[in-house]
């Protein structure tokens, strides 16, 4: 009996354990119900009395290095195979998937180029809200009763009592800043605006818009033409030139719509300036005195200018864009232009 231990012992020792086969074929012949050693504990029962517990042991023992043995060489398989997956399955000098970032959107490198010029000549940023009442975006702006904008074909309206509408153009921000802020006020209020307006190449029912709004003792016409000849000059060019033709707003007195040279054709004439050599960028003029007493301002102690423009408008002017419906389809080729534009 101690010899046959001897001798399983010897070959337990030998045996090369170098694959799943190998260890499967090491299991079933040694440690496995029907094994070597199990054969050799059925034996115990032959061995005399007095011997039988040192031969017990020692067969413990002979089992214990067997399974000490598999146990062993089965983590270095596992591990050797886990090795050769990572090594031979993943090839580290493929190039990586490529990583498609996301450009920005015409309009809001304008909105930025626009925040970032009038920032210069010290205007801040404000915003308001899209959703908005009569107040802020009509009655506090001098708008009368009949104004046509004020009907249903012009403007979205939310309430049956028209007090809840869409704002149809940044003025509003003008209101809320006069009524929440004291004087100097200096301001820059970009957001998106909605008409009531069929789509087309040249219209839509959502839009952007950016307003400007000045307020201090002794703030002149003049101050408000620098502003935007400075403005234009830096948006499209330095041989940019602007002109102001006399316009009505219920809230400015007096009022100028903002012509540039057209872009397109440097003001020889083309249809997209219909020949004139002049574009219309947007609207201004000095805040009316009704507006500023209604806002809680002195008019007789300060006076200011406001402007309001299409960022779209100027888009379309600098980029040359020609169809306004470009700017909502999200197509990806028309998009990726922009791709090197900051
Ligand atoms: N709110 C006017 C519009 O949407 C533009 C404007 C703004 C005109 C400020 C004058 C002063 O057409």
């Amino acid at each position: 009996m101690v010899e046959k231990i001897q001798q399983v012992a010897q070959e337990i020792e030998a045996a090369q354990l170098t694959n799943a086969a190998e260890l499967e074929q090491f299991r079933i012949a040694y440690i496995g119900r029907k094994g070597r050693i199990a054969d050799l504990f059925d034996g115990l029962k032959q061995v005399a009395p007095e011997e039988r517990r040192q031969v017990g042991q020692e067969l413990n023992t002979l089992k214990n290095k067997a399974q000490e043995k598999f146990d062993q060489a089965q983590e270095q398989i596992t591990n050797a195979a886990a090795d050769e997956r990572t090594t031979t399955a993943f090839d580290y000098s493929l190039p990586t998937v490529p990583n498609t970032l996301g450009t920005r959107h015409p309009l809001s490198i304008v909105r930025n180029e626009v925040i970032r010029i009038f920032g210069r000549i010290g205007f801040n940023v404000a915003e308001g809200p899209e959703i908005e009442d009569d107040w802020h975006n009509f009655s506090a702006l001098n708008f009368p009763e009949n104004h046509p904008a004020r009907e249903m074909q012009d403007t979205f309206f939310l309430s049956q009592n028209k007090d809840k509408l869409l704002r149809t153009h940044t003025s509003t921000v003008q209101v809320r800043l006069m009524e929440t802020q004291k004087p100097p006020l200096r301001s820059i209020m970009p957001g998106r605006v909605y008409r009531n307006e069929a789509i087309s190449a040249r219209a839509h029912m959502v839009f952007h818009q950016f307003e400007g709004l000045y307020i201090d003792k002794n703030v002149s016409f003049a101050d408000l033409k620098q502003t935007l000849y400075y403005f234009a000059k830096e948006m499209f060019g330095q041989d940019t030139k602007i002109r102001f033709r006399p316009s009505f707003f219920p809230f400015t007195e007096p009022s100028a719509e903002i012509d540039i040279t057209c872009m397109i054709c440097k003001g020889e004439g083309c249809n997209i300036c219909k020949g004139s050599g002049w574009v219309e960028i947007g609207g201004s003029g000095m805040v009316d005195p009704n507006v500023l007493a209604s806002s809680g301002i002195d008019p007789e102690v300060y006076s200011g200018f406001a402007f309001g423009m299409g960022i779209e408008r100027i888009t379309m002017l600098k980029y040359q864009i020609k169809d306004l419906r470009l700017f909502t389809e999200n197509d990806v080729r028309f998009l990726r232009q922009f791709e090197n534009v900051m």
